[in-house]
């Protein structure tokens, strides 16, 4: 399939990839030498989806894959180091040529002094990007910032006590991305469980920031169904629609309550964001005891990877029979069940391989294997402290 011309009408790069008739990626098996490959953040994969495949949050039309961004910044988690921050603008601008636009960050992102640096590197990445105008992908072309949706999230902090303190924090975030105006707003978790006179004025600052058109949609994080339809009707009563719901969403995560939430989000029309897709790398394929994770991670993985030997030969015996990994594998069972995964990234394999989880499905016999083998596995994932009902 060709590739679509590239900046300035010019012929597009080659790349080491080439476009399955089904949409995902190979690695090509002719005989003649390719040329020497273009930097990664030049290549362009073919078509990945089609313009009509773009999902509405709100206002805004997004691609059917966001990524996530928490490890930029994050040493303690995810060994972020200042040195990694070249490649991580050449994931950012892959992704951005090859039509995602959608880019999931928080304002509690960084460890110590490196506090706001995923804002503030996506912010960079979102200035210096060079093909403004010029860039023409499958979904047209990539006309200015803000055709870029940066999601951010901002921290429910115990000293966030009012709506206008709320506000700051977005404008803090503003500062920090360089930017006029957000995509989504998100409160990163509901303090219902903890603190419940404290989220009506945060409520109320995701309202004042709206009608300040500092967002342009409002979206929540870690709520359950159950406050999901209370902080609805608030909003609703406002007259502020609430567009996203982002929960912890994977083979490792697909318990009754984030099946329910799905299904309340779907009767409001609110889009569910998929975050941890690959089961912080568990569904990767790539770890097992013998071979964890440096840092806390490792704990983690040690408690819930030896009971995953059949969710993880299930996702390898399809992902072989389909040409993919197991990773697309993972993330496109996310988005066949009507969610948009953020699979986080933090090196360009990253995000050409996860680029790979779009433009094909899995079967609905291949999607209940997957589900049976997650079922029967003994552990999954911890859910997040904040989750509420
Ligand atoms: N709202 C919330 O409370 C919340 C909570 C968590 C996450 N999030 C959002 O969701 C995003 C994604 O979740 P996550 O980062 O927690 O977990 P994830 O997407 O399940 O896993 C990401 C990790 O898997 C590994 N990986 C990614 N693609 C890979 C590939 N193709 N092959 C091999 N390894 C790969 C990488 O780590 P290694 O290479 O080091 O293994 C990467 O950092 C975050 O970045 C963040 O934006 C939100």
């Amino acid at each position: 399939m060709a590739l679509p011309p590239a900046a300035g009408g010019a012929a597009a790069p080659a790349t080491p990839f080439a476009a399955r008739p089904g949409g995902g990626l190979r690695r090509p098996s002719a005989a003649p030498p390719p040329p020497p490959p273009p930097p990664a953040a030049a290549l362009r994969l073919g078509p990945l989806f089609w313009p009509w495949e773009k999902v509405k949050v709100g206002p805004l039309s997004v691609s059917p894959m966001g990524f996530g961004t928490w490890a930029w910044g994050n040493q303690l988690l995810w060994g972020y180091q200042e040195s990694m921050d070249n490649e991580l603008q050449e994931c950012f601008n892959l992704a951005l040529r090859n039509g995602i636009n959608l880019f999931d960050t928080a304002d509690s992102y960084g460890t110590g002094r490196l506090n706001g640096q995923s804002e503030r590197l996506l912010g960079k990445f979102v200035r210096e990007f060079e093909g403004w105008i010029t860039t023409t992908t499958q979904n047209g072309p990539i006309r200015s910032p803000d055709d870029v949706v940066i999601a951010t999230k901002f921290a429910a902090y115990p000293w966030r006590l009012t709506s206008g303190q709320f506000v700051s924090a977005c404008k803090s975030s503003l500062e920090r991305l360089q930017l006029d105006r957000l995509g989504i707003g998100q409160l990163h978790w509901s303090t219902a469980n903890y603190a419940p006179l404290q989220e009506r004025a945060l409520w109320d600052g995701l309202v004042e920031m709206y009608e300040k058109g500092l967002v342009r949609a409002v979206g929540v994080s870690n709520y359950g169904p159950k406050q999901l339809l209370k902080i609805q009707s608030y909003l609703d009563s406002k007259g502020v629609p609430l567009s996203s719901a982002q929960v912890q969403f994977s083979l490792l995560s697909m318990g009754e309550e984030q099946m329910e939430l799905k299904t309340v989000c779907d009767s409001l029309g609110i889009r569910l964001i998929a975050y941890s897709p690959l089961g912080l790398g568990m569904l990767t394929g790539k770890y097992d005891v013998s071979n964890l994770p440096k840092g806390p991670r490792s704990v983690l993985f040690r408690q819930i990877l030896p009971g995953l030997e059949s969710l993880l030969s299930c996702l390898r015996k399809i992902a072989d029979k389909k040409g993919k990994t197991m990773s697309q594998v993972a993330i496109n069972w996310c988005i066949c069940k009507g969610t948009i995964p953020i699979p986080g990234v933090k090196t360009v394999r990253h995000v050409e391989e996860n680029l790979g989880a779009l433009g094909w499905r899995l079967s609905p016999d291949e999607i209940s294997e997957l589900e049976s083998a997650a079922m029967a596995a003994p552990k999954k994932m911890i859910q997040n402290v904040f989750q509420t009902a």
